[in-house]
Parts: C-alpha cells; sequence; structure tokens
C-alpha cells in the first residue's frame, strides 16, 4: 500500500511466544495508529473493543479532534474562526467539497440550494399520515428515505450526481423540518423563499403565519448561523459512522443519511439536547434544587446521567461550548428574554467543574449544554432540537459520504465478534421442549 501516511515503522505483538509484525499509521496532526488489516490472518486473533473507543475505521481529511486539548477544526480551520467569520453555508460547502468557496463558487452553490428548496408536494401529503405527536426526528428520517423515490434518477449513479444530491439533501431537508414543525401545529406551510439566506430562510419557514408575518431578526439568523456551523461535522460520532457503516453496502446517499438521522436521535447522542431541556424544565418546576440531580448522578446505583456533561472524546471542556455559551448570553441580551433555565444551567456548570466526581472523570459541559437555552429562545420547541442538530450535521454526514465512497481500498464494513453463546447441542423437538 502506498499511502503516505504508513511510515515503515512496525509495531510487535507477542502471541503464544510468537512475534508478529503490524505497519504503523501516523496521521498529519500526529496521531499513531497501528495497522491490524493484518491480524487476524497472521494470528487468528482479532481486536475485541465494544463501543470502538481505540479503533480508528478509516482515513478521513474532514475534521480533526484533539480531545485532550480542546481543539477542533474543518479542513484545517479551526472551528471558532469558521464560526466568527462564515455562513452555514459556506461551511458546508467547505466540508463537502474540501475547501472555502471563492464568491462565484457560493453564488452558484447557493443558487443550487434555492432551486432545490421545494419539496414534491405529493410529500407534504405524508406529514398529514403521521399521528398527532409523533417524534420529528422519525418524520425527518423517514420524509429524507423517501426521497429517493421522488428523485430515483440522483440514486442510479449516486457518486457521479453526487453535487446535485448533496444541494438538493441540504436544502430539502430545511424544508422537511420546517414543514413537519407546521404541520404538527396545524398550520398552513411556509414555502421557502429565494430573497432569504439559507438561515433566515428556516427561521421564516418556521415562524411566519398568514395572520403574523416573522420579522427576521439578524441577531438570531447568526446565532442559528453559529450553531449549525458547530454542529457541522465530528469526524467518526455514532451517526456519522453510521452513515459511512450504511454507505459502505453502497446503498444511496439518502438512504445513508436517513439511518444517520436515526443514529442521532439516541439520548446519548443527538437527543442529550433535548434531555437538558427537559432535565433543566424539571430542576426549575422543582424550585430550582440542581444539588439533587449531580447527587443522583453520581450514584453508582442510579443509571442517571447529567445530560450535556461528558463525551467520548473531549477530555476536556468541548471546543464548541465556549461558543455556544457566549451566543446564548448575546441572544439572550438581545430577545431581552431573561431564561431562567439559564441561571440553572451556570449554577450547575459552576457545581459540577468543582465537583471531584466529574473532575475525576474529565466530565465537563459539551456542545448540548447550552444550545437547547438559544433554541428556545428563538422559539424552537424542545422536540425540534434534534432535528436542528441534523441540520447542522448533514453537511459532515454527506462529506463522509462521500469520502467512504472514494476509498480506493474501501471495504463493506462488516465487524466481527467474540460467539459466547452455548456450545452445539442437539436439536429438540418442540414436544419435549
Ligand atoms: N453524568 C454522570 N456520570 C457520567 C456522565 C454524565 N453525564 N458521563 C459519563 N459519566 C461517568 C460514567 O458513569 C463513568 O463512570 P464510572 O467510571 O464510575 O463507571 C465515566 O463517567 C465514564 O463514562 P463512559 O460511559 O465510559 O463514557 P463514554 O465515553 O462511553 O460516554 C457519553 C460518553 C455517552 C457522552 C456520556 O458522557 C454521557 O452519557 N453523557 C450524557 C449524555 C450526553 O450529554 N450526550 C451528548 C454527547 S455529545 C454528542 O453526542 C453530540
Amino acid at each position: 500500500m502506498a499511502n503516505n501516511y504508513y511510515t515503515g515503522e512496525r509495531a510487535e505483538i507477542k502471541i503464544d511466544g510468537k512475534t508478529y509484525e503490524l505497519p504503523i499509521v501516523v496521521g498529519s496532526e500526529g496521531e499513531k495508529a497501528i495497522d491490524i488489516r493484518t491480524l487476524r490472518d497472521q494470528t487468528a486473533y482479532l481486536a475485541f473493543d465494544n463501543g470502538y473507543a481505540n479503533v480508528g475505521s478509516c482515513v478521513s481529511k474532514i475534521t480533526y479532534i484533539d480531545g485532550e486539548r480542546g481543539i477542533l477544526s474543518y479542513r484545517g480551520y479551526g472551528i471558532a474562526d469558521l464560526a466568527e467569520n462564515c455562513t452555514f453555508v459556506e461551511v458546508a460547502y467547505l466540508l463537502t467539497h474540501g475547501s472555502l468557496p471563492t464568491r462565484e463558487e457560493l453564488s452558484e452553490f447557493s443558487g443550487m440550494l434555492n432551486r432545490f428548496a421545494m419539496i414534491h408536494e405529493d410529500m407534504i401529503r405524508f406529514f398529514d399520515g403521521y399521528p398527532p405527536n409523533s417524534p420529528p426526528m422519525a418524520i425527518l428520517s423517514s420524509m429524507v428515505n423517501s426521497l429517493c423515490s421522488f428523485y430515483p434518477e440522483m440514486t442510479a449513479n449516486p457518486r457521479e450526481d453526487i453535487d446535485e444530491m448533496s444541494a438538493r439533501l441540504i436544502s430539502k431537508v430545511r424544508t422537511i423540518a420546517a414543514f413537519s414543525y407546521k404541520n404538527s401545529i396545524g398550520h398552513p406551510v411556509v414555502y421557502p423563499r429565494h430573497d432569504l439566506s439559507y438561515c433566515a430562510n428556516f427561521l421564516n419557514m418556521m415562524f411566519d403565519s398568514p395572520v403574523k408575518p416573522y420579522e427576521i431578526n439578524h441577531k438570531v439568523v447568526s446565532a442559528l448561523n453559529k450553531l449549525l456551523i458547530l454542529h457541522g461535522d465530528h469526524e467518526q460520532n455514532c451517526s456519522t459512522s453510521t452513515v459511512r457503516m450504511v454507505g459502505s453496502a453502497r446503498v444511496n446517499l439518502y438512504a445513508s443519511v436517513s439511518a444517520g438521522i436515526s443514529a442521532l436521535w439516541g439520548p446519548l447522542h443527538g437527543g442529550a439536547n433535548q434531555a437538558v431541556m427537559n432535565m433543566l424544565e424539571e430542576i426549575h418546576a422543582g424550585g430550582g434544587d440542581f444539588r439533587r440531580y449531580v447527587e443522583k448522578a453520581k450514584d453508582p446505583k442510579d443509571s442517571f446521567r447529567l445530560s450535556g456533561f461528558g463525551h467520548r472524546v473531549y477530555k476536556t471542556h468541548d471546543p464548541r461550548s465556549w461558543i455556544i455559551k457566549q451566543t446564548c448570553d448575546e441572544v439572550l441580551a438581545d430577545l431581552k428574554s431573561p431564561d431562567p433555565l439559564l441561571s440553572i444551567a451556570k449554577e450547575l456548570e459552576e457545581a459540577v467543574l468543582k465537583d471531584d466526581y466529574f473532575v475525576e472523570r474529565n466530565l465537563y459541559p459539551n456542545v448540548d449544554f447550552y444550545s437547547g437555552i438559544i433554541y428556545r429562545a428563538i422559539g424552537i420547541p424542545t422536540s425540534m432540537f434534534t432535528v436542528m442538530f441534523a441540520l447542522g450535521r448533514l453537511p459532515g454526514w454527506i462529506a463522509h459520504w462521500k469520502e467512504m465512497w472514494d476509498e480506493s481500498d474501501g471495504r463493506i464494513s462488516r465487524p466481527r465478534q467474540i460467539y459466547i453463546g452455548p456450545l452445539s447441542r442437539p436439536f429438540v423437538p418442540i414436544d419435549q421442549r
């Protein structure tokens, strides 16, 4: 294999008195790995790592995270720079195309987002088929999967049509999300407008109404841009790995992203922002006694966890949480809408950061801890929080799907297992069991 991340160095592994050699791989930021792809062939042993915390499933040029130092960059650009200086559309372009767009490229990409913003009118009727209070993530996942029925030409040659397919998806997911909200509250849907930017358009589709036009607030638009940028990608998290894994079976982008949306739904992943708000609301309703929740989270006999704290990769502050916290303060000040949940969140954070249990386990606030408070201030209902996360994460999923598809030595994802079930048993006919 002639890839430049192979250094020629080798690791030695000794099993049953015999030494085997495995090549060492070094990433561009110096991260080292042992390539164990020949391990089973050489030794007949598997590597075992449930949860994959020690396994690199691919090489990637998209996102770099240093969990010890709290660093996150997309395609080499620091997350704080991108959040401060870019729109979400620019960052979506960066993630999916590999470089920041020139003015012409941005204008062409934005034009595509406008062109594809509507969804087929027949799809609008789907919303009526869902029972009231259906989980928005279930609707989003199935609507995205349905896109391959409406745009089958895009799925025949997925790699060739990827640019158009990604723009279509990035644009339509926003429309589907807003329409599902309107439908859930029994209001007429609001169509996308070509004169509005991506985020302003989304807010308008969410909150404009025939009886009360929505007034676009540029601070709110800017906050939404930041939030979506911060969620844009996060290397091999559960939903992104799902997109890559499903896509490795050579299934189309819509189906792969639909699977990613389902993974994101979980409360240990994207569903955490909703869980944070539910927890803060409960604390507020109970008179603000957050200490009881801290104690509950520390109790080894209790499975309760403080939502919004801890991360598989970050063992220090999540670099996104600083930006979100600051944005949260700015939005609440601008909207003049103080939120008692923000004070509870700040007190809770302060208590956790001083508590030995959390300090010893390196548990810090993650991206979800303050995002919900911003969404709430903007008027987005808690049930839609994870959908917002999906809107932001979509360019990352697309970038990974594309990268996975192009891998020259790509294979279908197919982990193995260590079987610990019963040994061979004689079959027992049903009457004798
Ligand atoms: N509250 C209390 N204790 C916690 C928390 C928490 N939020 N998170 C981890 N711990 C404890 C565990 O109980 C464990 O303690 P132990 O060593 O005494 O058994 C230790 O910290 C290590 O936890 P793991 O479960 O091994 O950590 P893992 O990397 O598997 O999980 C996760 C990471 C899922 C994010 C976890 O921290 C968690 O459940 N957090 C709350 C949910 C959340 O906020 N998720 C959003 C993550 S960010 C994202 O997906 C966008």
